[in-house]
């Protein structure tokens, strides 16, 4: 059931598009176009703290969701890896929510960290793709994302899924706590309402990214450099990089560079830039030029505006649309998913299997 594409990832990222409007249309309501959430959550105005656990891509998309909450709903937020959270006997407030997100809602670590929390006496959410799965039937809420069967190993569509139910989650618990004005709420339902449409504009730089991926498919060492919200996708380039082509990868938050990754930079190591025009473009923009200024060759991912002003320093450009800020991780993380794709299909890798990994790590 490929149907014309060559692979079950290349297939799933370029369902993107309707697989997020299919989410879209379950959490936005039609009428008033605001989130709306099953019944029976938990008070969001009285939790004192919120606890994100996952593995693999699914950790990246809670990362992605603490900038969201911490900024957006002004709840404090904790992230962890299952396989170190289970182990680590954190103490766990009062009145306090856990939510894991998982494609499959099988792996091993997440549920032994879900039931970890459940004992904890916290309120469990989960966020999964299969509704019967194990951590659904565990939880006291369950929130799907709605992705449809994931078969490639690298998970694609599943990641801008969970981003977009976390995005309808992220306001609707601002509204209940009170840190969004109406206007506010309005201004970012509308930028969520056009991901879709932006999305498969994304998916049109498929041939211009294609061409990157075989100078890419090249290199030994690729950087991923991003900040805020979108230094996990960062992280989710570089895993994706990694898994499916065999090339070593490494995300990094672009302000750490000088602290010790800028030591690897010279002109055998391609570094891909995250940059959309917002409020720490520029910041992002003077470790692109640390980068620039010892070598490096960059590929420049930004918008618009971003491409204008610096554009011409990079070795390579992809031009995304001009969106709310917002919405970028979910954005961003299309044309890293093409970047692997492309580079692995260049490498001669078994992209939907590659080696010693399985879809769903149900073992620890
Ligand atoms: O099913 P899950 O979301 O719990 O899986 C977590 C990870 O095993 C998974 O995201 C893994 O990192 C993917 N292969 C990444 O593409």
């Amino acid at each position: 059931e490929k149907g014309n594409y060559r692979h079950y990832m290349q297939k799933e990222i370029f369902e993107q598009p309707q697989v997020i409007g299919d989410a879209l249309a379950t959490y936005l309501d039609p009428a008033t176009r605001r989130p709306r959430l099953p019944e029976g959550g938990p008070d969001w105005a009285a939790v004192p703290r919120l606890t994100i656990v996952a593995c693999g891509t699914s950790s990246y998309a809670a990362l992605v969701a603490k900038y969201w909450f911490e900024q957006i709903a002004r709840l404090p937020v904790e992230v962890d890896i299952a396989s170190e959270f289970r182990y680590r006997e954190a103490p766990m407030p009062k009145g306090g929510v856990a939510l894991f997100i998982s494609q499959s809602g099988e792996t091993a670590d997440t549920l032994a960290a879900l039931r970890y929390a459940k004992d904890e006496n916290q309120f469990i959410v989960a966020l999964v793709n299969v509704p019967e799965s194990s951590m659904a039937r565990e939880a006291d809420l369950v929130l799907p994302i709605l992705a449809g069967p994931e078969i490639g190993v690298a998970s694609t569509k599943a990641f801008t899924c969970q981003l977009t139910v976390l995005m309808c989650l992220v306001l609707a618990v601002a509204r209940s706590r009170g840190t969004i004005d109406a206007a506010e709420e309005a201004r970012l339902c509308a930028a969520l309402s056009e991901v879709p449409a932006r999305a498969l504009e994304v998916l049109n730089h498929d041939e211009k990214i294609r061409a990157i991926a075989l100078w890419l498919a090249e290199a030994r060492d690729v950087l991923y450099l991003g900040r805020g919200a979108i230094f996990p996708i960062a992280l989710e380039g570089a895993l994706k990089l990694k898994e499916i082509s065999y090339i070593h990868a490494e995300g990094y938050a672009a302000g750490e560079l000088k602290h010790g990754p800028i030591a690897l930079i010279d002109e055998a190591v391609p570094v891909i830039v995250l940059a959309p025009h917002g409020p720490l473009f520029e910041k992002t923009v003077s470790n692109m030029q640390e980068v620039l200024a010892r070598g490096g060759r960059v590929v420049l991912l930004s918008d618009t505006a971003g491409i204008e002003t610096e554009g011409r320093n990079a070795a390579e450009i992809i031009e995304l649309p001009m969106v709310d800020a917002f919405v970028t991780p979910v954005l961003y993380a299309i044309p890293v998913q093409l970047l692997a794709y492309h580079t692995a299909v260049a490498k001669g890798t078994d992209v939907d299997q590659p080696r010693n990994l399985a879809k769903s790590v149900t073992v620890e």
